[in-house]
C-alpha cells in the first residue's frame, strides 16, 4: 500500500503573544519536538483519522464529519485542501506526537501542517509553504477562532521568525538561539480562544493605554530581535522578563505559571516567561550555556513535563513517500 509521512515541529513564542493578535509583531521559534503524520492509501472510503496525543479516532465518509470536536481542525484542513483542488484520496491518517495538547506549544498547528503535508504527498502533489500556511490557518481558525497566524507560520517555515498578522513572516533565521530553551508545562489545560477574547476586551477597556502597550511591544520586539541576532543571552533574558510582566499585566498569567517563572529565575535562568495564550499552558526559560539542565531540574517539583529543547528546528517537511 502506498503511504507518506511528514513531520512538523512544535513552537514557542519567544516574544509578543496576544499583542500579535492585536497588531504588533511577535518572535517565535520552531522546537525540536515533532508531530509525525502518516497517511496510508485506502482503496475506498471511509477516511480514518487517528490522533495519538488526543487519544481520539474518527471514521468518516466523503461528507467529512466526526463526533469529536477536537478532530475538527484536521477535517477542516482536508476541506481546505479540496477547495484548493488538491486531490485528497481516502486514507488512514495517523497523527503522532509528544507535544502536550493545549499547552501553548503549537500542538494543533503542528498536527494540521504535518497532516496536510502527508496527505498532499500521498496524492503525489507538491504544496508550497505559502499554501501550506493558508491550509494550516484553516485548522487554526477552527481550533482558536481568532488566530494571528504566528503558530502556523512558525511550524510551516521553521527556524526563528518575526511575524506580523496579515503580513506573515517579516524576518527569519534558519536556526535558533545558541542555547537550548527550558520548557515546562503547568499541566493546566485551557482553550486559546478564551484568553484571546479576554485580552481583546481588556485592551479595549484601557483606552489610550492600548496604543502605548502595543508600541512598547513593538520596541521590545526590535530589541529582542537584535539581541537574538547578536547572541546576547543576558539581554534576551531581561527582555523575556519584561514581556512576562506585560503578560501578567494584561491578565493571562496564573499563580502556577508565576511559580514556574520564579522557580526558573531562582535557579539561575537569565529570563523566564509564560509562552502562548496563558491561563495555563507552559513557560520558557533561557539560561547561560550549560545551565539549562540544572534550571530544568529545579522545575520538576512543580511540573510533570519539563524539557530542554533546541529552537530553530526545520519547518514542515515530507519525510517519506512509499513506493
Ligand atoms: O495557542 P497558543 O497557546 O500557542 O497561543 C497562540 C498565541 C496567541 O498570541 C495567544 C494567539 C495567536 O493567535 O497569536
Amino acid at each position: 500500500m502506498k503511504y507518506s509521512r511528514a513531520s512538523a515541529p512544535a513552537k514557542v513564542i519567544l516574544f509578543g503573544e496576544h499583542f500579535v493578535v492585536n497588531g504588533s509583531r511577535a518572535i517565535a521559534t520552531a522546537l525540536d519536538l515533532p508531530t509525525v503524520a502518516t497517511a496510508i492509501e485506502k482503496a475506498s472510503w471511509p477516511l480514518e483519522i487517528e490522533s495519538t496525543p488526543l487519544g481520539l479516532r474518527c471514521v468518516t465518509g466523503p461528507e467529512l464529519t466526526c463526533s469529536s470536536r477536537e478532530l475538527e481542525p484536521l477535517l477542516s484542513i482536508i476541506r481546505a485542501l479540496r477547495s484548493r483542488d488538491y486531490d485528497v484520496p481516502p486514507a488512514r491518517l495517523t497523527v503522532e506526537s509528544d507535544i502536550p495538547p493545549s499547552a501553548g506549544l503549537g500542538s494543533s498547528a503542528s498536527a494540521s501542517a504535518a497532516a496536510a503535508a502527508a496527505l498532499t504527498a500521498l496524492a503525489g502533489q507538491d504544496i508550497d509553504p505559502e499554501e501550506l500556511f493558508e491550509v494550516t490557518m484553516e485548522g487554526e481558525r477552527v481550533a482558536h477562532g481568532n488566530p494571528s497566524g504566528v503558530d502556523p507560520a512558525t511550524v510551516v517555515y521553521g527556524g526563528t521568525i518575526v511575524f506580523r498578522r496579515g503580513q506573515g513572516v517579516l524576518e527569519r533565521l534558519q536556526g535558533g538561539l545558541s542555547v537550548p530553551l527550558v520548557v515546562a508545562d503547568s499541566g493546566l489545560r485551557r482553550s486559546t480562544a478564551a484568553p484571546v477574547l479576554n485580552v481583546l476586551k481588556f485592551l479595549d477597556r484601557v483606552g489610550p493605554l492600548r496604543v502605548s502597550l502595543l508600541g512598547l511591544v513593538e520596541q521590545l520586539i526590535d530589541l529582542a530581535w537584535s539581541a537574538i541576532r547578536g547572541n546576547q543571552l543576558e539581554d534576551i533574558g531581561a527582555l523575556m522578563n519584561i514581556n512576562h510582566g506585560l503578560l501578567s499585566a494584561i491578565g493571562v498569567s496564573t499563580p502556577e505559571l508565576e511559580e514556574l517563572v520564579y522557580a526558573a529565575r531562582r535557579a539561575g535562568a537569565l529570563g523566564a516567561k509564560l509562552t502562548g495564550a496563558g491561563w495555563g499552558g507552559s513557560i520558557i526559560a533561557i539560561t547561560r550555556p550549560g545551565e539549562a539542565e540544572r534550571v530544568a531540574a529545579a522545575l520538576t517539583s512543580r511540573s510533570s513535563w519539563v524539557r530542554v529543547l533546541d529552537g530553530g528546528a526545520p519547518g514542515t517537511r515530507v519525510i517519506k513517500v512509499d513506493p
